[in-house]
């Protein structure tokens, strides 16, 4: 048995971040029904195209574990197999820009009185207030949810950073109010409304930051390199490079053949519990004892010259050279894995964080498998379903239509053309 077996899920997203979300409630095993638009679907299908003529590896890595209806929820027919859908499901989860279902006529009012037991999922760009109108894609939410200003180094401009913290963070947060709500319901009975902002989601994920930013009214921020180097600090938390966040002196250093390979760097900690043990390793054991070098609070001013000594030795060894030199120390270091390596690391593959997925248009791709493991709900990741390829499926099996019923509604045209079932 998976974890939410029996859970049904219209799933009314698109684009990354209210799909994320569906598509982990697809892995524990809720019956996810993705509704697109007929002949068109989720915009991501057709972008960032690799295969021609097949759907794109942006939407089938999101998509997977689902099922795709034609719908068109503006025409009337459209509407009345839509309040079907709200009757049957648990769940209902959308990203739509703000209004947008409300302007279908499906408000939470209307959705409540269809299915008072139905949990309605929103993802929007920004809460209550003078933005709340606003369209929002993922660095947008990065800039206003703290991560950019905090974000690269001080002498240059604020950085998005390459995870994607908006979308996928916020279908992150909006999965687990999901879940709590359905386990609230278990008790109470009734469904309720999850909202997720993308600004807020970020801005959680940034709290660290909001914490330094407090801090600052003590004084200045000792742990970032800005403090050894002598440069005052301004009104707001600065962009910090490649210091640790948590209190520790760490930086990236480059290792063997950083040269001529963009990735061979390590990340390196010196946490005050293994200075002694760093000291050894990169062969200057009196800095031990020495004074100026002994006590953390002594270094500050000097972990430029010391990352920079360290890194006369990472330079001798490769990034995975450091970590298994370091890692018997408990010196914590991390190498900088490139997406070509990790697409090629096989331990991640037996433990189904990295899967090869088939799909008949595109023949095996990679995906990133379910990152979270549960001990009792095995995850088996498919693939993502083709536009419309259960539509008939949905409307006889979980809508119950047959007959001259299902006859008057795929001729209605508000679920598309027909196709001949799945095509695997
Ligand atoms: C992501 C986003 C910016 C995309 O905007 P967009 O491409 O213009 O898409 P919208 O959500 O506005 O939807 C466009 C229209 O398609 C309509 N539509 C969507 N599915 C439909 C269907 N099955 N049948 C008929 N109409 C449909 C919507 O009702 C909307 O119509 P309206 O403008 O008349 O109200 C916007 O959806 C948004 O801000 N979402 C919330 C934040 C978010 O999730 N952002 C991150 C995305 S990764």
């Amino acid at each position: 048995m998976k974890a939410l077996e029996g859970i049904k899920v219209l799933d009314f997203t698109h684009v990354q971040s209210g799909p994320t979300c569906t598509q982990i409630l697809g892995w524990f095993g809720a019956d996810v029904i993705k509704v697109e638009r007929p002949g068109v679907g989720d915009a991501t299908r057709k972008q960032l195209i690799d295969v021609p003529g097949a759907d794109s590896l942006y939407f089938t890595m999101l998509n997977h574990n689902k099922r795709s209806i034609e719908l068109n929820s503006k025409n009337e027919t459209g509407k009345e197999v839509l309040t079907r859908l709200i009757e049957e499901c648990d769940v209902l989860v959308e990203n739509f820009a703000p209004g947008a279902l409300d302007r279908m006529g499906f408000s939470w009012e209307r959705i409540q009185e269809i299915n008072p037991r139905i949990i309605m999922a929103s993802i929007k760009g920004f809460g209550p207030g003078k933005y709340e109108d606003c369209k929002v894609y993922e660095n947008v939410a990065q800039c206003a949810g703290g991560s950019a200003s905090t974000t690269g180094f001080r002498d240059g401009p604020p950085l998005v950073t390459g995870a994607q913290i908006g979308d996928s963070g916020t279908g992150l947060h909006l999965c687990l109010g999901i879940v709590t709500a359905l386990f609230q319901r278990e008790k109470s009975g009734r469904g309720q409304k999850v909202s997720c902002a993308m600004q807020d989601s970020v801005l959680n994920l940034a709290r660290v930051k909001l914490r330094d930013q407090q801090r600052l009214d003590a004084g200045p921020l000792k742990e970032y390199s800005q403090f050894g180097e002598g440069i005052p600090f301004g009104e707001a938390t600065p962009r910090a490079g490649n210091d640790s966040g948590g209190g520790q002196p760490g930086r990236i250093l480059k290792c063997k053949g950083w040269e001529q390979d963009p990735n061979a760097y390590t990340y390196f900690i010196i946490q005050a519990a293994i200075w002694e043990k760093v000291c050894d390793v990169i062969g200057k054991p009196e800095w031990k004892t020495e004074e100026g070098y002994a006590k953390p609070p002594e270094r500050l001013d000097k972990l430029n010259h010391i990352f920079e000594t360290i890194e006369q030795w990472t330079m001798t060894k490769t990034k995975f050279e450091v970590m298994d030199i370091c890692n018997p120390h408990d010196i914590p270091v991390g190498p900088i894995l490139s997406m070509k390596e990790i697409a090629e690391d096989e331990g991640l593959f037996a433990t189904g964080t990295m899967v090869r997925v088939d799909h008949p248009e595109r023949g095996e791709y990679l995906s990133v498998g379910c990152p979270i493991k549960l001990s009792d709900s095995e995850v088996e990741v498919t693939r993502s379903p083709l536009l419309g390829e259960h539509t008939t499926e949905i409307l006889s099996e979980v809508l119950g239509y047959s007959g001259d019923e299902l006859e008057r509604i795929t001729g209605s045209g508000a679920v598309g053309e027909i196709k001949a079932e799945a095509a695997e």
